[in-house]
């Protein structure tokens, strides 16, 4: 007899058992488009409709025949994959292409400079740290300039050629030198002292409320979510988090983040103390529509006022694009609807066309730090393929005159303007419907206090949107997810080839979901448990 050996589940068991009690542990075998394959009971391939689209990493869709076709070309000519530390022409010429899309959405032409990375939250983490340094050398510089003026301050005090008057020794809070002592020596010891204080304050990022950066150390604290982010508080970043749409919260961050540095200067032969302004912003980080929040549109009006702020702050702008880039959203970067440049970007997801891992974090010419190229790497980052894949995605969207993004914002408008009749359908069930071009979000109301036991029950444990999932997967063949910090609402990210023939399969099935929560039939949709 040929039976298959039992293999203990030690590939994350726990995560694998939640996912079985919404019926959601199924294996996938084939994929192509919008579609996956899972064997039957009976070894036949049924096709599963995929709305989840690699959690939006699949602007082109499973496996698109042009991809792996490029894919094939670089096996079959043996192209170098790792050659680190050599010429890597395919990136230059990947961060070309980049920066000329860009240059066109945004009508500036100032240059971004490129560092390549593996994944999402890594791109995000190069961006912190790029960010840190910029602030650290901005910071040396002032010092460096207050260490002069404290030196020129200290040798005319020393000549007799200016005094220290009592209101300098008052605003330092020390008692008037007494004869002997050096009054220079003092006067620029404790300036130092102070100033060093503030040096050590820690740098703060401000990111949004309901956003989502990834889950690595660093990226992981300004990802909002409590339960990811509060167990290992500390060891990343320290985080602000603002509402959106509160302009008054910006106002309170910059109020409080803000500082002064004393620098000593002579004006007629008087010592006087100058006050200069010392930040501890690092940058402010936003997504242009909130993914994992569920799928939140950034408002134009707020964008303005995280503008300003970050010109106050002085502080870089980055604009996470990675699941609302390379298209998405029916432009190329997400922020173009905002009206919105970034001092830096970060892409990855279908950047890497469904088949290469890949991010790339670009930063503006004035405020790039060249330093950073030779303290930040990593093995596979720049490999010639993930770099080769992602000009094939890029060369796809741009075809045609930009064919990708029509296509983005048409398939877009007719799958929002399904979602959208459901909601006037069922007002009593679906509470919003979010988002642009293929990046859209269907809120349900709360189902706390629904009169049906298993309905409250899942939302109460935060599994309705999990049970819904289950149901659509199980009764319609279709595959969708809740949003990670927004268990409510179901996501809806397909690629550019979705057809009006899988609009129409979800409309169905969706409506059936909402008639059956509508009708409390909580029997009839919890399909597992
Ligand atoms: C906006 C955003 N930023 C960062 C990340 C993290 O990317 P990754 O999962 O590749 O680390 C994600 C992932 O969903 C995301 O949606």
């Amino acid at each position: 007899m040929n039976s298959e050996p039992v293999v203990r589940e030690l590939a994350e068991p726990h995560l694998r058992r939640l996912l079985s009690t919404a019926g959601l542990d199924v294996e996938y075998v084939r994929a192509s488009g919008n579609t996956l394959y899972r064997k039957g009971a009976n070894g036949e391939e049924i096709p599963v409709l995929d709305y989840a689209a690699g959690y939006g990493a699949l602007i082109f869709g499973h496996n698109h025949p042009d991809i792996v076709a490029r894919a094939r070309e670089l096996l079959d000519e043996q192209t170098p994959v790792l050659a680190q530390f050599s010429s890597h022409p395919y990136a230059n010429r990947l961060a070309a292409e980049l920066n000329r899309i860009i240059q066109r959405e945004t009508g500036s032409d100032e240059p971004y400079y490129a560092t390549f990375a593996n994944s999402g939250a890594e791109g995000i983490e190069v961006a912190l740290k790029h960010a840190e340094l910029d602030r650290v050398m901005r910071l040396s510089k002032v010092f460096e300039e207050i260490e002069a003026s404290a030196r020129r301050v200290r040798e005319t005090v020393r000549a007799g050629a200016a005094t220290v008057p009592d209101t300098v020794w008052t605003r330092l809070g020390l008692p008037r030198p007494t004869a002997g002592q050096d009054v220079a020596d003092l006067l620029i010891a404790e300036i130092a002292r102070r100033n060093q204080l503030r040096r050590a304050k820690p740098p703060v990022f401000v990111a949004l409320k309901a956003g989502f950066h990834g889950k690595l150390m660093g990226s992981v604290q300004l990802t909002h979510n409590e339960s990811y982010r509060t167990p290992f508080a500390a060891l990343g970043a320290q985080a602000r988090f603002v509402p959106c749409d509160h302009p008054e919260a910006l106002k309170e961050v910059l109020q409080e983040e803000r500082g002064t540095l004393l620098e000593p200067a002579v004006q007629d032969g008087t010592v006087r103390l100058v006050e200069r302004d010392h930040h501890t912003i690092c940058a402010f980080l936003l997504e242009p529509i909130q993914g994992e929040g569920g799928i939140r549109p950034l408002s134009v009006e707020f964008a303005q006022e995280i503008k300003a702020f970050a010109e106050e702050a002085d502080c870089p702008v980055v604009i996470d694009e990675i699941q609302s880039g390379l298209g998405r959203t029916g432009t190329f970067l997400g922020a173009t609807r905002l009206g919105l440049r970034g001092d830096y970007y970060v892409f990855a997801k279908s950047l890497g066309g469904g088949i290469a891992k890949a991010s790339v974090t670009l930063v503006r010419e004035g405020r790039y730090r060249p330093e950073f190229e030779l303290l930040h790497s990593s093995t596979f980052a720049k490999d010639s393929f993930s770099c080769h894949i992602a000009l094939k995605v890029l060369d796809m969207l741009e075809a045609d005159g930009g064919r990708g993004y029509r296509l983005a914002q048409e398939r877009g408008a007719a799958l929002a303007g399904m979602l959208h009749g459901i909601r006037t359908d069922f007002p009593d069930v679906v509470k919003e419907v979010r988002g642009h071009g293929l990046m859209l979000g269907f809120e349900f109301h709360d189902q706390s206090d629904a009169a049906d036991d298993r309905l409250r029950e899942a939302a109460r444990s935060s599994l309705f949107g999990y049970v819904i999932a289950g149901h659509l997967l199980h009764a319609h063949n279709i595959r969708t997810f809740p949003t990670a910090s927004a268990v409510h609402t179901l996501r809806f990210e397909p690629s550019v080839l979705l057809t009006d023939e899988e609009i129409d399969r979800l409309e169905h099935a969706l409506r059936d979901v909402c008639a059956l929560v509508r009708d409390q039939a909580g029997d009839r949709l919890v399909l597992v448990s």
